[in-house]
């Protein structure tokens, strides 16, 4: 396994092009499961995640080819297996927004029931209240959940619980009422631009989803879905580890193909710790792949601030690791508080071990700032978690070592060879050779 050795403490400059969303991928993928025509996804990221999506798509009768531009065409040509195995499923949660399609498509889906998992517990009986009010008939059978219907049916149906809503959850509930009889209503749906890209792909396929980006989706089910081309939104999580990057390091960074209007949550806690952000060509229409500098050499003192991770357009949780990695760095003591998983925390003591003061108490992390951060070796199995020690990396004086860099690999596509053309000195090595 490879890990990342850092050498801390040099300045960045220049410019980072933002890849497409993992987040946005992994269900536009799925959706292919919906129509028997060609579906053309356009800046699909080279990722892990990716590559075992296609392999589960593979396996589930889909014909999958990239090509080296990132073009992805997916075609379904045997419905004859419908089964998401336990080795897929159990190195990669997103598997289960396969569910919803293979119900409505194929009235029969088989999906390994995925386990706990790094960052919380991360149940999914919000994704089987939705399947079973459309009129899924759900079982549990050997650690499979099998999911059967002769035909679904439009319900409103409530997809909140104890955390908000469920960004997977709504993806799914949306692929199946795409073609149940009649409409379906979400209610308490996630808002998330995620959950935007599907809609908008979805009514691309000939389905006719309506208020995707608000609490109440309402879907008009049609008979069949039919082909279509579509090219994903940039990566606002990777976008944002970056804008953090700049302010980490105290230095300019400029963003291309940067979601800003995604990022109005970051870019008001960045401002508030005292980094500006300016978005060139502010046009309406352009924010999606906005060019955007963030200015962090002109940074005096980082101020500490406030931040709680709330389901979007609050600040989100993918950011929290990175975020908490820059308070170390400010001028006084911030709090961060978890709201979507309160148990991702598992950077806290890995960034404890290169120095930091951290009290965490329940969802709730005091970071005293102000203190040096010196490199150490560390390592977490969390793939924002270990971003976040990246960027606390950059910016400790010394030598820090990322083992485990296998999870970066999952989320964010080439991330050593964009921060090197930066200025970054980071050195992908096999972990037996990194001490
Ligand atoms: N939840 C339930 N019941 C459910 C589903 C979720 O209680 O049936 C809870 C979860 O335990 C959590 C909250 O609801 O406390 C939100 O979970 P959600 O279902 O929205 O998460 P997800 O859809 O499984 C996606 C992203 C995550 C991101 C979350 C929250 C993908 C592939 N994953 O997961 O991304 O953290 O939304 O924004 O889109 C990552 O990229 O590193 C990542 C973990």
């Amino acid at each position: 396994m490879d890990s990342f050795v850092i050498e801390g403490q040099t300045a960045l400059c220049g410019e980072i092009v933002i890849s497409g969303s993992k987040n946005a991928s992994l269900p536009l993928m799925a959706a292919a499961l919906l129509t028997n025509e060609e579906v053309i996804l356009e800046d699909i990221p080279d990722l892990r995640d990716i590559r075992n999506m296609a392999g589960l798509l593979r396996e589930l009768g889909c014909e999958v080819d990239v090509d080296g531009s990132g073009v992805m065409r997916l075609r379904v040509v045997d419905e004859g297996d419908s089964h998401a195995r336990y080795e897929i499923v159990r190195t990669m949660r997103a598997s289960i927004c396969v569910l919803g399609p293979l119900l409505a498509k194929r009235g029969i889906a088989k999906v390994s029931m995925p386990g706990g998992c790094a960052i919380g517990e991360r149940p999914v009986d919000l994704h089987l209240r939705g399947m079973e009010a459309l009129g899924g008939e759900i079982d549990l059978e050997a650690g499979d959940i099998t999911a059967r219907c002769g035909g679904l049916c439009g319900k409103t149906i409530f997809l909140g619980g104890p955390f908000g809503s469920t960004v997977l959850g709504t993806a799914n509930v949306m692929c199946a009422g795409v073609l149940a009889d009649g409409f379906t209503v979400i209610e308490s749906a996630a808002c998330e631009p995620e959950i935007v890209e599907l809609a908008n792909l979805l009514n691309l396929m000939g389905g006719c989803v309506r208020g995707a980006g608000t609490p109440r989706v309402v879907i008009e089910g049609v008979k069949e879905l039919h082909g279509a081309r579509y090219r994903v939104m940039p990566d606002r999580i990777e976008a944002g580890t970056y804008a953090i990057a700049a302010a980490i390091t105290r230095s300019d960074l400029t963003l291309r193909n940067c979601p800003v209007d995604c990022l109005l949550s970051l870019e008001d806690r960045l401002r508030a710790a005292g980094v500006g952000m300016v978005c060139h060509g502010d046009e309406p229409g352009m924010r999606s792949r906005a060019t955007v500098e963030v200015c962090g050499s002109v940074v005096d003192v980082i101020r500490p601030i406030q931040v709680t991770t709330q389901p979007y357009p609050g600040y989100p949780t993918d950011l929290q690791a990175q975020l908490m990695a820059m308070l170390c760095f400010a001028d006084g003591i911030s709090v961060v508080t978890e709201k979507i998983y309160p148990e991702r925390f598992l950077h806290v003591a890995e960034l404890s071990r290169m120095g930091a003061h951290l009290y965490r108490q329940g969802p709730t992390v005091v970071v005293e700032g102000g203190r040096r951060l010196v490199g150490a070796p560390v390592m977490a199995s969390d793939l924002r978690a270990s971003a976040g020690l990246v960027l606390a990396g950059l910016a400790a004086s010394g030598t820090t070592t990322v083992n485990r860099v296998y999870h970066l690999d999952r989320g964010y596509e080439k991330m050593e060879e964009k921060l090197n053309a930066v200025g970054a000195k980071i050195c992908r090595v096999d972990e037996g050779d990194s001490g």
